[in-house]
Order: structure tokens, then C-alpha cells, then sequence
């Protein structure tokens, strides 16, 4: 008999609500106005859901349409609702596909995002995720009133205590300590069952427990993204799936090696994380339809006031290097 065991793709859908391309919004075939419509994700999320996908994920790229400039009055999928919410209002329209929101972990308080997982966790039956990330975008930083800058290294340290203080504010309930209310003593719980948390970060601080029972699953699923060195260090040792965005096979097997050989040093099966690569679809009812509108898509692209980070890079040859 095969001593191999059986695998499976997990599949996540990442959708934009104007699309991934940068001008499928300036497609004939998109007729909408800009105001959001909560009908289209949940009518989304019901198809991914109906056709197996395990995972919808909500991004966030909060604050970044702080700024009018040249390039925030091109970019509609600058607005978008807040995760939680979003998904909250998706998970009473589904039954069984996880729901994955993004939070920052520089501009939240982990207390309050406790609450939140939790929340969403019960309100879903157990499908939350929480897409870790500690971006730091300066036009945001702005938003929050964030002066000094915090470094690469520090956004992961503070990435990880978060998640530490998140995962302790869980711990602070058993599973079945809402489960049993004694009518007959007048004690709603068990004061046993109630574990106060007691931490002292470097970051964060926090006494007491959490307000609302542990989620059903214990934890959110964690997902994570990160690419640098230190982003592929922390996803070893917390992420269960990462979105990876890997621009050929060979870079796609390189990064599932480096990710997987990191694990082990924490304890951690390689089993335990999904590896969920990037594919960007472009759908017809033909191989040639496809490629058309792929064709006027990128047609319709303005390469003419091209910036990055505020420089302006218009005059660089658009296939050369930078
Ligand atoms: C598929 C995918 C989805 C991402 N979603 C978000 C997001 O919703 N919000 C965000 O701030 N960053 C998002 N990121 C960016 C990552 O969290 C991370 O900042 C980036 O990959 C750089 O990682 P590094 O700092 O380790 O190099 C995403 C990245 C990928 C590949």
C-alpha cells in the first residue's frame, strides 16, 4: 500500500472589486458607477463558495486613498470596504467557504482585533482568517498620525507580539466555558474556565480577558504574504496559507523550499502551511477571446504618467531597467 499521503489544492479567490488589472475598470464592459455594492461580493463569494473554493479573501490597503495625486485619481480599488464588515455581511449569505480579512497590525489594537476574529468566527460557524500583514504605506501613517518611522524588522517584531497578545486574549476563555450556565448556583461560567491575561510586550500591554467566548476554531486561520526575508521567517513560523506571487515555476518551487525548510525550527510540520501561489485570470469563452481582451485591456493602460513611490519614472524605457 502507498505510505504517501493524500493531498489537495487549497484554493483562496482574491478578487478587487475593479479588477486586478489596472484599467479593467476602463473596459466597455464595466458600466457601474464607483459606489460599493455589497450585492456584488456576496454574489462573489457565493460563486467561489459553490464552486469549492476554500478561502475569500478580503485585502486591505487601508488608508491609501489619503492623497489625491496623479495616480490615487486612477485607482478605484483604492476604496473598499472595511474587511470585517464586509465579511461579516458575506458570512450570513454562506455556509462553508472561509472568509480571510486582512488586518494591519501597525494601525490596530489587538484587543479590539480579538474581538473582532472572535466575532467573526462565531458569527460564521468557524470560517475566519486573518491575513496578517504590517505594511507601512507613508500616506497612511499620515492617516493614523504616525510620525517616526518604524523600520522593516520592527513592523514584523510588532507583527509578531501582536499576534502573541491576540492569541493569549483567546486562550483567555476554554472552549466550553459559555457552555454550561448553572441556573441552580447563579454562576453564568465557571470562574475556572476564565484564564486573565497578563502581558507585558514590548508593544503592547494588556490585563484581563476577552469579552466574548475563544472562536470555534480557537484561532483564525493564519494567512500571511510577505516576501522579504524576515516576511518568509515569520510565515514559517505563524502562517497555516501564504499568498505568494511568484513570477515563473522556478521561482514558485524556490520560495515553496526556502518557506518549508524554515519550519521545522519551530516545531511545525510542513504540513501545517498551504503555499497558495498567485494566477491572475483573464475569462472568455475562448483561448482567442482571452488573449483579445487581454489585448485591449493592456491597450488601455497609461503608461504615461508612470511614478512609483512619488519618483517619476515616465522616462524610463518601460521594458529597461530602472
Ligand atoms: C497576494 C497578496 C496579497 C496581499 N494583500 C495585502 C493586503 O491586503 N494589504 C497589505 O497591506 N498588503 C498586502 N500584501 C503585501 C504583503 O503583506 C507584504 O507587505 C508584501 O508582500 C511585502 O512583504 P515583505 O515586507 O516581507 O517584503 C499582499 C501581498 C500579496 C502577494
Amino acid at each position: 500500500m502507498s505510505q504517501s499521503k493524500k493531498r489537495q489544492l487549497a484554493l483562496n479567490v482574491f478578487l478587487l472589486r475593479y479588477g486586478h488589472h489596472p484599467a479593467g475598470w476602463l473596459h466597455p464592459t464595466w458600466t457601474e458607477n464607483g459606489r460599493p455594492d455589497l450585492q456584488w461580493w456576496i454574489r462573489a463569494a457565493k460563486i467561489a463558495e459553490a464552486a469549492k473554493f476554500d478561502t475569500f479573501f478580503v485585502a486591505d490597503f487601508i488608508g491609501r486613498s489619503g492623497v489625491i495625486d496623479k495616480q490615487s485619481v486612477k485607482n478605484p480599488n483604492n476604496f473598499h470596504f472595511e474587511p470585517f464588515t464586509l465579511l461579516s455581511a458575506i458570512a450570513a449569505q454562506t455556509k462553508d467557504i472561509g472568509l480571510v480579512a486582512t488586518v494591519n497590525t501597525n494601525f490596530s489594537d489587538p484587543y479590539n482585533v480579538a474581538r473582532q476574529f472572535t466575532s467573526l468566527d462565531h458569527l460564521s460557524g468557524g470560517r475566519a482568517g486573518w491575513n496578517v500583514v504590517s505594511s507601512l504605506n507613508p500616506v497612511t501613517a499620515k492617516n493614523f498620525g504616525i510620525e517616526a518611522p518604524i523600520t522593516h524588522e520592527e513592523r514584523y517584531e510588532r507583527a509578531s507580539e501582536f499576534i502573541q497578545l491576540t492569541k493569549a486574549l483567546w486562550d483567555s476563555w476554554d472552549d466550553d466555558a459559555f457552555d454550561h450556565p448553572d441556573r441552580h448556583s447563579g454562576q453564568f461560567y465557571d470562574p475556572a474556565s476564565g484564564h486573565p491575561v497578563d502581558f507585558k510586550g514590548e508593544y503592547f500591554k494588556s490585563e484581563g480577558l476577552l469579552d466574548f467566548p475563544r472562536p470555534i476554531q480557537g484561532y483564525p486561520v493564519f494567512v500571511q504574504a510577505g516576501n522579504s526575508e524576515t516576511g518568509r521567517e515569520f510565515a514559517a513560523r505563524e502562517a497555516e496559507m501564504t499568498y505568494s506571487s511568484a513570477t515563473s515555476l522556478d521561482v514558485a518551487k524556490a520560495y515553496y523550499a526556502d518557506v518549508k525548510s524554515r519550519m521545522a525550527k519551530y516545531g511545525r510540520d510542513e504540513d501545517q502551511l498551504k503555499i497558495t501561489p498567485g494566477l491572475n485570470v483573464v475569462v472568455a469563452e475562448t483561448d482567442q477571446e482571452a488573449q483579445d481582451k487581454y489585448g485591449e485591456l493592456q491597450a488601455l493602460v497609461d503608461f504615461s504618467e508612470l511614478e512609483f513611490g512619488g519618483k517619476d519614472l515616465s522616462k524610463y524605457p518601460l521594458d529597461g531597467p530602472l
